[in-house]
């Protein structure tokens, strides 16, 4: 019988020497297939005496269980191995930090145009646009302010290469010529405010080539003096939430202003200066087609920086313009 064990002995060693679900059926069919080692021994049994017959018949069958068990278990061993092959490479690592998709936030600069719009807008105020390069006339001359005026220093200005001879287009230095566009293509009753970024020769901490001012203008019948000093105060007190507030209306002049004033608040430190204002100047109104004699109206420009400044409590203009996501960040 030593026939048997060898012949099972061999099986069991292709069973174990198999990896993979095909090597393992290809096994299976050499020792339990038609023509199989273990089967062509159970076919021999039948030239047996019967005697020899049963004993012999026990000892191949045992043999053959022994096999079948082997071969189960070889292949439950191949399953479990090739899923944990399969999960192995599947595998998700939750500990990497993910990319992420950072959330924006507007530019503390925008925030507070957005709320200064806002308390205008509650007021009846519209909101007017502009292109950032202006013709000369826009900027100046329609704002009465004449070429070799010295009014012109006021506003150190950046030329922009092209226009007539003469008279090179400018990078507007003033929300100012918004006003004269809106007033040519509507007609009074005239409310708007007019934000945007404006330029000029100027670089320290508290000036910038680059700025923002929002305009505002209102034109009607019968507007006054009264009028202004009260649509800018209370708008001042809303935006600083303090209805104390104390805001100063100082004597000054601008071209297209009579009278003119520059516009105070009282901070911690003083007095400070927040923007100009006064009544449009019958030139400007007439350069527009608008007449003097029935309408008048105020116009005020204020920097949009130095509020946001006094509004967040920034010491340096220079730090909004910097790009920093740390300062910036913190306005979220
Ligand atoms: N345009 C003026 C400036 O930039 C500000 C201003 C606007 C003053 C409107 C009076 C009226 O200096």
């Amino acid at each position: 019988m030593s026939n048997i064990d060898t012949i099972l002995g061999e099986g069991l060693a292709a069973l174990a020497a198999t990896a993979d679900p095909v090597e393992l059926e290809n096994v299976k069919a050499r020792y339990l297939g038609k023509s199989g080692a273990l089967t062509e021994l159970l076919k021999q049994l039948g030239a047996l005496p019967p005697e020899e017959k049963r004993t012999q018949g026990a000892v191949i069958n045992q043999a053959k269980q022994a096999f079948e068990a082997a071969l189960n278990a070889r292949r439950d061993a191949i399953a479990s191995a090739q899923l944990e092959q399969q999960l192995a490479a599947e595998a998700l690592d939750v500990s990497l930090p993910g990319r992420g998709h950072g959330t924006g936030g507007l530019h503390p600069v925008n925030l507070v145009k957005e709320r200064i719009v806002a308390l205008f807008q509650s007021i009846g105020f519209d909101v007017a646009e502009g292109p950032e390069i202006e013709s000369d006339w826009y900027n100046f001359e329609a704002l009465n302010i004449p070429k070799d005026h010295p009014a012109r220093a006021m506003q150190d200005t950046f030329y922009v290469e092209g226009g007539e001879a003469g008279q090179p287009p400018v990078l507007r230095t003033h929300t100012s010529p918004i006003q004269i566009r809106y007033m040519q293509d509507h007609k009074p009753p005239i409310k708007i405010v007019a934000p945007g970024r404006v330029y000029r020769v100027d670089s320290d901490a508290t000036h910038s080539p680059m700025f923002h001012q929002m305009e505002g203008l209102w034109i009607a019948e019968g507007v006054s003096f009264a009028d202004l000093k009260a649509t800018v105060t209370d708008w001042l007190r809303n935006f600083f939430e303090r209805d104390d507030l104390q805001v100063r209306f100082r004597p000054s002049f601008f071209p297209f202003t009579e009278p003119s004033a520059e516009v105070d608040v009282l901070g911690e430190r003083g007095w400070l200066e927040v923007g100009g204002c006064g009544m449009v100047h019958p030139n400007v109104l007439r350069n527009v087609g608008i007449d003097p004699e029935t309408y008048s109206g105020f116009a005020f420009g204020f920097g949009l920086d130095r509020f946001a400044m006094l509004y967040y409590g920034v010491n340096d203009l220079r730090l909004f313009f910097e790009n920093d996501l740390t300062f910036l960040r913190q306005f979220r």
